[in-house]
């Protein structure tokens, strides 16, 4: 989408990259450089995914971002022109996708599968020979997946299917049972590193099974559970171990110096004189009990997680660092192609790991860039895809303007509004007036050639109809004798004991140059995001079959870009996350 914006360079580390990950992947991560991958892409969900945000403004607008769309569509071309590149790449997955095309026709799904295909061949090359890949979906197309993957790794990578209980719950269906569990596909070669530490989860002692509770029925004068285990060694030939211990003789399994030690240190317990002595093994000191391929034990992120972001279908650290600790070491390098809010990141950063991170969203760049800064404030990384200069800023807005929007918006500390309906609004500024007050600075963005005086004029109206002290106009170019007319004519307001006109004008040149417009602003993008809650919009039921999606007419419109808009659920105003404690709007700066 935007491979022009970045001058290829070499695979880094600790880099995150905007952009669709198939550019990404093929300009910038070489072959065989990546211990683990680990995508959790769209489940093909039909769902179209929006970020809420709220601002502090009592009777003020909260707003939403499209975070990304989870339809797809045989009809865009990018389906046959990816199946036709398989075809020359691998005719084997190829031969496997036609088979499924004879199945499901082209639809929705098979659009889907395709999309995936491509982007798992360049997954793979980019794997190591001892590296994992991890593919997190559900049953929506995990069935699919697993043939695509298959044919893609070969059957014997696979390790394991694993069933992650994330939602527990779900109410009732009359028709069905309700969902709720993920799919984890785990591919490696027989070379693949495995931390079996990881493969166990620790005891709970409050959750015993009676079978453990029976095996550690002692207790120790501090509380702790333990079993006493013997100390005989299972071999009886061994002369330098037989020797005489608390009166009783026998091939023990430690030397007589080892065996002193642990008696000294209360670890060798006899229960009566002449009985054989015995070790006591402590239960928090075990491995645990070993972890199956159902995992019930992360639960999914509740609304009042500390962790929890706001971002859409967010995955909890838990599930992340468990992957990563299973999968790689230390310095190891991990690889998220479709990161989201950055919870992958987040975990590998945290372990000390190596990470790629890339996402098409420019809501996903920003979440991440402020849940480092503020989570992980130590964490060195560089951002690629982002214009730094005036002509890949320029390039983004003929590109997609949308985005160029946003990026605008973003570099004045602004919070972007969606897509639609903003008359006239393409983002706010709430800054704080006085202790308990704020202003606001409505943003227009235009990311055509063409501007005009018109243009302010109608800002300024916004302004006024807004009760807002600033307007901020911003356009590619040097503005017109006639609007810099148009600025002297507007009001002049005083903010934080600066006298300036109401309406300003910034140009691409001066967002590079220094976007600081002075104004204290405090309500982050993240904090902003994690003070409201995600939605989603169903667009048609989730569970389909194949001969559903055989049956194209009865199927609703899809979103295609520049044909149809996305449905986008509009604010319930009436929720409490989005209206409790906020300060009053006080509209004097
Ligand atoms: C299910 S979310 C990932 C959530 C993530 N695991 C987390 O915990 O935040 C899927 C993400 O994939 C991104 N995405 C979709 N298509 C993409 C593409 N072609 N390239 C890169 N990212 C993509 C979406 O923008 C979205 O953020």
């Amino acid at each position: 989408m935007n491979n022009f914006l970045t001058v290829a360079r070499g695979a880094g580390v600790n880099k995150l990259s905007f952009g669709d990950n198939l550019d990404v992947l093929r300009r910038d991560v070489p072959s065989a450089s990546v211990d683990l991958i680990y995508l959790d892409p769209p489940f093909n969900s039909q769902l179209s995914y929006n970020l809420l945000y709220k601002t502090p403004l009592q009777d003020g607008p909260s707003g939403q971002l499209r975070a990304f769309k989870d339809t797809w569509s045989w009809e865009e071309d990018a389906a046959s022109l990816a199946l036709d590149d398989i075809r020359k790449r691998d005719p084997e997955l190829f031969r496997v996708l036609h088979a499924l095309q004879v199945l499901l026709g082209e639809s929705d799904l098979m659009a889907y599968l395709v999309m995936m295909s491509v982007r798992l061949l360049e997954l793979r090359r980019v794997l190591k020979q001892d590296g994992t890949l991890v593919l997190h979906c559900d049953p929506t197309a995990s069935h699919y997946l697993k043939i695509i993957l298959d044919s893609i790794f070969s059957g014997n990578w696979f390790k394991n299917e694993i069933v992650w209980l994330r939602n527990v719950g779900r109410s009732h269906s009359k028709r069905r049972l309700p969902s709720n569990h993920d799919t984890l596909l785990m591919y490696g070669g027989s070379s693949a590193f495995w931390n079996d530490a990881f493969a166990f989860l620790a005891y709970d002692p409050d959750n015993l099974t009676d079978k453990t509770k029976e095996k550690y029925s002692d207790v120790d004068r501090d509380g702790r559970q333990y079993q006493l285990t013997s100390l005989i060694n299972p071999n009886p030939d061994r002369p330098n171990l037989t020797y005489e211990f608390l009166g009783v003789t026998r091939v023990w399994r430690w030397t007589r110096e080892r065996m002193q030690a642990a008696y000294d240190a209360g670890l060798i317990v006899q229960t009566a004189p002449g009985r054989v002595p015995r070790l006591k093994r402590y239960l928090d000191e075990q491995r645990g009990i070993p972890l199956g391929d159902v995992w019930t034990d992360i639960r999914p992120l509740n609304s009042q997680a500390d962790e929890r972001i706001g971002y859409p279908t967010q995955k909890p650290l838990a599930l992340l660092e468990r992957i990563i600790g299973l999968t790689t070491r230390e310095q190891a390098v991990v690889l998220d192609p479709f990161c989201g809010c950055g919870t992958t990141i987040h975990a590998a950063e945290r372990m000390g790991r190596q990470w790629i991170g890339i996402d098409v969203s420019y809501a996903a760049i920003l979440v991440i860039q402020e849940r480092l800064s503020s989570r992980l404030p130590n964490a060195k990384y560089e951002v690629d895809g982002i214009p730094s200069g005036e002509a890949e800023a320029r390039a983004l807005a003929r590109l997609d303007p949308y985005i160029f929007q946003q990026w605008a918006v973003g570099r004045v500390n602004g919070q972007p509004r969606g897509k639609g309906a903003d008359r006239g609004i393409d983002g706010e500024i709430i800054y704080k007036s006085g202790s308990r007050s704020y202003g606001s600075a409505i943003i227009s963005v235009k990311a055509g050639q063409n501007v005009s005086p018109s243009m302010l004029r109608d800002l300024g109206h916004v302004v006024e109809r807004e009760n807002a002290q600033l307007g901020i106009f911003i356009c590619l170019n040097e503005p017109t004798k006639e609007m810099k007319i148009e600025v002297q004519r507007s009001p002049i307001v005083e903010i934080h004991g600066r006298k300036r006109h109401k309406l300003q004008i910034l140009t691409v040149k001066d967002l590079i140059d220094n976007a600081d417009l002075g104004l204290k602003t405090e309500l982050g993008f993240l904090q902003a995001a994690q003070e409201a809650k995600s939605i989603s919009r169903r667009s048609q039921p989730k569970t389909r079959t194949p001969q559903d999606l055989r049956q194209q007419p009865e199927l609703p419109p899809m979103a295609i870009r520049g044909k149809k808009a996305v449905n986008q659920v509009p604010l319930d105003l009436g929720d409490p996350l989005l209206t409790a404690q906020q300060p009053k709007r006080h509209r004097k700066a």
